[in-house]
């Protein structure tokens, strides 16, 4: 009988930071770094979690046969660059900031993965997903279903923000996108910094506090803010919503 084959999967460097191990496919363990750091939103590499994980499947990180990082950071970079290039020079204030991670350690994730994972075979591949791919597996795998439709609508990935495909068995397909800056959850987000919340944060709270109101702006949002299409798709009107504030 083959040895089982163990795949981390890590999520770091953006908000609430995260790690799951995979045995043979199936989950081993699963948590948030914020479970065991107790800093909320954890953007951090998630060492607890990934420790914490690796104890539930009672290996060493020196069993993984790989691990995987949950986007493509290059191509999120390019997205990023393209992005102050095209509201320049709006940005000025915050590209200093962003710039010094990028350049530290998210371009550079094999190396800082076996930096912070010291333990792991150094021939371990780091391998990158995209990043509606990772949503899309992590709803469609552990579904009892064994072909169904795929819906991701999120912030923003590389440059998608909404998907749609299929999976069946073990196959996921992306068949068609919405790239950014057309985004509903950016949309969400903007709201959430409107109402005075922090942006990637705050979210939870004004979903939480959304029942609790009356839908009086939803005609304003709808004439001036979004462009519903008949074929599902959106378009936002960016002159009320550009900012490299905290979205990138
Ligand atoms: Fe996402």
């Amino acid at each position: 009988m083959p040895a089982p084959r163990h795949i981390l999967g890590i999520s770091a460097y953006y908000h609430d930071s995260a790690a799951v191990l995979l045995r043979d496919g199936w989950i081993a363990g699963a948590a948030q770094e914020e479970r065991f750091s107790r800093r909320k939103n954890d953007e951090r590499f998630p060492a607890r979690a990934v420790e914490f994980c690796l104890s539930r499947g009672g290996i060493q990180a020196s069993a993984l046969d790989a691990v995987v990082f949950y986007d493509k950071p290059v191509t999120k970079f390019a997205r990023v660059l393209e992005t102050y290039l095209a509201v320049a020079p709006s940005g000025w204030r915050t590209f200093p900031k962003v710039l010094p991670a990028w350049l530290g350690e998210k371009l550079n994730l094999p190396r800082t993965i076996h930096e912070e994972l010291p333990g792991l075979r150094p021939d371990c591949p780091v391998w990158f997903t995209q990043h509606h791919r990772a949503h899309a597996a992590s709803a469609f795998y552990p579904s009892p279903f064994a072909c169904a439709a795929i819906l991701t609508v999120d912030g923003v990935g590389e440059y998608a923000t909404t998907t749609v495909g299929e999976g069946e068995g073990d196959r996921i397909r992306l068949r068609q996108e919405i790239r950014f800056p057309h985004s509903l959850g950016l949309l969400y987000s903007a709201f959430t910094a409107y109402c005075g919340f922090r942006v990637n944060s705050g979210e939870y709270k004004l979903m939480g506090l959304a029942p609790y109101g009356t839908p009086r702006f939803e005609k304003v949002i709808r004439d001036h803010l979004i462009d519903l299409r008949s074929d599902g798709s959106f378009w936002l009107d960016l002159r009320y919503l550009i900012s490299c504030a905290g979205s990138v």
